[in-house]
């Protein structure tokens, strides 16, 4: 069952069944005001932080998402009304024609009923803390008519505690008041703490008290001011307070009008200039236009055309927004991360950053940068951490909400945890981040860039490097495999004093990744030492992980192995049999091996799942992953984050009919059409599909914040297409299906345009036979041109 479609030409995805079985979501906002809503206008908004800056309220795990971001329409004449989102009014949808159009950092809400066509589209312009609402309405009728039309939006205590617990206080710290059509709501307690609401009309009434506009006993549904067509004129210091300003209007046939609501930070004096502003519509659609070209220029950074048309729907729009989404607003920002934890988790970030560089280098360097200050000096990273408590600039002041009710500030000792807490995969993940960046911007003098550690102390960012490869190296067990610590990249396996074989792997790939930049930088003396960890790290995986068919997942305090062929549960696991494969620990033999049991054994239809059989029996000293329902979460899910590690993996053994299947089943674009299923929006990454051993096998939950968003984008376009940069050319090395014929990327590097055509006449999977760049053949990589440049690059597969 299908609940909308893929618009590429606009960039949209249309739902035009509005009723979908979860919320489908959508980030409106680039920089620091970003709202989250659903199809249906639930969600809220904030202003850089969705702790301690929540500008509207949300009332989370609710049956429906509510609050919202609404407006309402009565007929004037009839008394009925309804709203021009889905809900909340939720008018029968066999007489009322719903739809949204979620586009790239806005959406648009449609409904036409009774002969009006109304349209709500919601953005914030580019570099403005300001939320737009244009709103459409035509009468399409033959008879004039008379309507009221009505925002509607509660405003947030500020603080996702305040909003949700302690009223006593919360109640009686803001106020509202009107005037002059601006309405301002005051967070009395705080210095700043004020926003506004305007519209680009004088109202003939309005509401900022909740209770007054809904009425008691009612809710956003059946407000008792849309009922009776009248806003009472609520104002008040205390209270819940919301943002409804009425408009009377008179339609002619046919005739169209526009209406403006604008909601910002700041007083109401800040809301004149920007009221004045944007009640010129040509402003209004400049600002759009301006947005539309922000995204363009991203998606323009690379863009693929391929037989496989899901992969280009994919990568050419939703795939980066998702991973655009992740690096602005890091992961605390949905309708299941309500904003109550925010920061920086180490390993996400991490990995988010290391993932587009190519479209957004100034935010993955301001990440890089962030996390290495977070790193201590011992080499392991702050698990979370808020970024202000180490930015020089702030001077230690953080910039968080000061409570009236006492909220203890950390003490500097409470920010930095010890190991005890370490996850043991967190600061490996930064290594790669940092080589990628440089791969994509040829600025190696962050290398030499002195930067300070969480714990006191400063050295070059080289020197973090090693700190954190020498962390790992001194963190191991017996068989001098990773220890697991808290938990390695699995939350739910806690290993602590024993073996993560994961960490291993990935200890040996961010060493990899070391040596390349320190062998292209002439640092003879570092290439020794870490060829030697190298060496060390691999022999050790080989000795002690290998299982036969499969490598373990580990070995326990007590020196049990995790995932051997005598498990009943928990036999096979995903993360370390990618990981030995595209780390290149695994010999060719082994590899095949090893990922011919990922397909055995962990492959579905969805994607594949973490581990498998599920595990039923708790075992502590595997961890909570075995404490988890079957099927669920890190519990034999199809955890998607993981999934592209199997790709990549396929990628390097040159398997590239199966890395398309497992790029196929996990791809939401290819469950549009089973929804009655996958529940969730087709066009974004979930964390996690139920796996097998669940009945509710294939519902897919927690769209957005996933790190399988980046990795999907980073996998697909490097190692599945084969595009990728090195420190001083391109990598062209796809590994396809073979009955791919062609494929075209075009891609900018460094300034430079590289319109790549790769065919396929022998139907491989991989290989290169030839490369020519501007007509000439060339022997190995694309060297960096000059930027400014356009090039044209033939590759011949064979
Ligand atoms: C979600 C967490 O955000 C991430 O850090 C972790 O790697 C996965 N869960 C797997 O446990």
């Amino acid at each position: 069952m299908k609940y909308g479609f893929f618009d590429d030409k606009h960039k949209e995805y249309v739902i035009d069944k509005v009723n979908t079985p979860a919320p489908w979501t959508n980030y409106i906002g680039v920089n620091d005001m970003c709202a989250v809503l659903s199809q249906t206008a639930g969600g809220y908004v904030f202003y850089k932080s969705p702790q301690y800056h929540r500008i509207t309220r949300f009332r989370p795990n609710a049956p429906i998402e509510r609050p919202g971001h609404y407006v309402y329409l009565r007929d004037d004449d009839t008394g009925e009304y309804w709203s021009i989102s889905w809900q909340p009014v939720a008018k029968d949808l066999k007489k009322a024609k719903y739809e949204c159009r979620h586009g790239l950092s806005y959406s648009k809400f449609s409904c036409d009923y009774q002969n009006i066509g109304a349209q709500q589209t919601v953005f914030i312009p580019l570099n403005e803390p300001v939320e737009l609402w244009d709103v459409k309405l035509k009468n399409k009728g033959n008879t004039p008519r008379r309507l009221s039309v009505y925002s509607y939006l509660e405003f947030s205590f500020h603080h996702i505690d305040m909003d949700n617990q302690n009223f006593q206080m919360s109640l009686y710290a803001s106020g509202s008041s009107y005037e002059d059509g601006i309405i301002e709501n005051d967070l009395y307690y705080e210095e700043q703490g004020y926003q506004w609401f305007t519209s680009n009309f004088q109202p003939d009434g309005f509401d900022c008290l909740r209770d007054s506009f809904l009425g008691t006993y009612r809710d956003e549904s059946n407000p008792i001011a849309v009922e009776t067509g009248k806003c009472s004129g609520s104002f008040e210091k205390t209270g819940n307070h919301c943002a409804a300003l009425q408009k009377k209007v008179i339609l002619q046939p046919d005739e169209e009008i526009r209406l403006a609501f604008m909601l910002g930070e700041g007083k109401r004096s800040a809301a004149v200039p920007v009221r004045k502003k944007y009640s010129n519509p040509a402003n209004i659609d400049q600002a759009f236009a301006a947005l539309a070209d922000f995204w363009s220029e991203k998606l323009s950074k690379l863009q693929v055309n391929t037989p496989n048309q899901g992969m280009n729907t994919s990568l050419n729009i939703w795939n980066l927004y998702q991973s655009e989404v992740n690096i602005m607003f890091s992961r605390f920002a949905s309708f299941i991360e309500v904003g109550g934890r925010t920061g920086l988790g180490y390993r996400d970030t991490s990995q988010d950053a290391m993932t587009i560089p190519h479209s957004n280098p100034v935010k993955c360097r301001k990440r890089i940068i962030e996390l290495l200050r977070g790193l201590t000096k011992e080499g392991y990273g702050l698990h979370l951490f808020q970024p202000e408590w180490f930015d020089p600039e702030l001077q230690g002041k953080q910039q968080t909400f000061k409570s009236p009710t006492v909220v203890p500030t950390p003490s500097r000792s409470d920010m930095i945890h010890g190991i005890k807490d370490a996850c043991s995969d967190d600061a490996l993940w930064l290594i790669a981040a940092i080589s990628e960046y440089i791969k994509e911007t040829a600025e190696f003098s962050l290398l030499d860039e002195v930067v300070t550690y969480a714990d006191g102390g400063e050295d070059t960012v080289y020197q973090h490097m090693m700190h954190i490869l020498d962390f790992s190296d001194r963190q191991v067990g017996s068989t001098g495999i990773c220890k697991g610590l808290r938990a390695d990249w699995n939350d739910c396996l806690n290993l602590g004093g024993g073996e993560s074989a994961m960490v291993s792997f990935l200890h040996y790939w961010a060493i990899q990744h070391f040596l390349a930049l320190s062998r292209f930088a002439g640092k003879n003396e570092e290439v020794k030492k870490y060829e030697a960890m190298a060496a060390k790290v691999k022999k050790a995986c080989n000795d002690n992980l290998w299982d036969g068919e499969w490598y373990i997942r580990g070995i326990t305090a007590s020196g049990r192995k995790i995932g051997t062929h005598m498990d009943e549960e928990g036999k096979v696991h995903m993360e370390s049999n990618t990981w030995a494969v595209f780390s290149g620990v695994a010999d060719p033999d082994r590899a095949m091996k090893a990922m011919d049991s990922v397909d055995k054994y962990l492959y579905t239809q969805y994607g594949l799942m973490l581990n498998a059989p599920s595990y039923t029996k708790n075992d502590d000293e595997i961890g909570f992953v075995t404490r988890v329902y079957p099927g669920v979460k890190e519990n034999g899910s199809i955890f998607s984050h993981p999934n592209p590690w199997a790709w990549c993996a396929e990628a390097t053994l040159g398997r590239g009919d199966r890395a398309m299947k497992f790029y196929d089943a996990l791809l939401p674009y290819n469950q549009n059409d089973k929804i009655e299923v996958r529940e969730a929006e087709p066009y974004a990454y979930c964390q996690f599909v139920m796996g097998k051993d669940h009945t509710a096998f294939g519902r897919a939950r927690h769209p957005f914040m996933t790190g399988s968003g980046g990795w999907a984008y980073f996998a697909a376009t490097r190692y599945m297409l084969g595009v990728r940069p090195d420190f001083d050319s391109l990598v062209i090395d796809p590994c396809i299906p073979k009955d791919w014929s062609d494929f075209d990327v075009t891609r900018v590097w460094r300034g430079a345009d590289y319109h790549i055509h790769v065919v396929n006449p022998d139907h491989v999977s991989k290989g290169v036979k030839t490369i020519e760049l501007d007509g000439q053949k060339i022997s190995g990589n694309v060297p960096a041109q000059v930027a400014g440049t356009q090039h044209e690059v033939q590759v011949v597969m064979g």
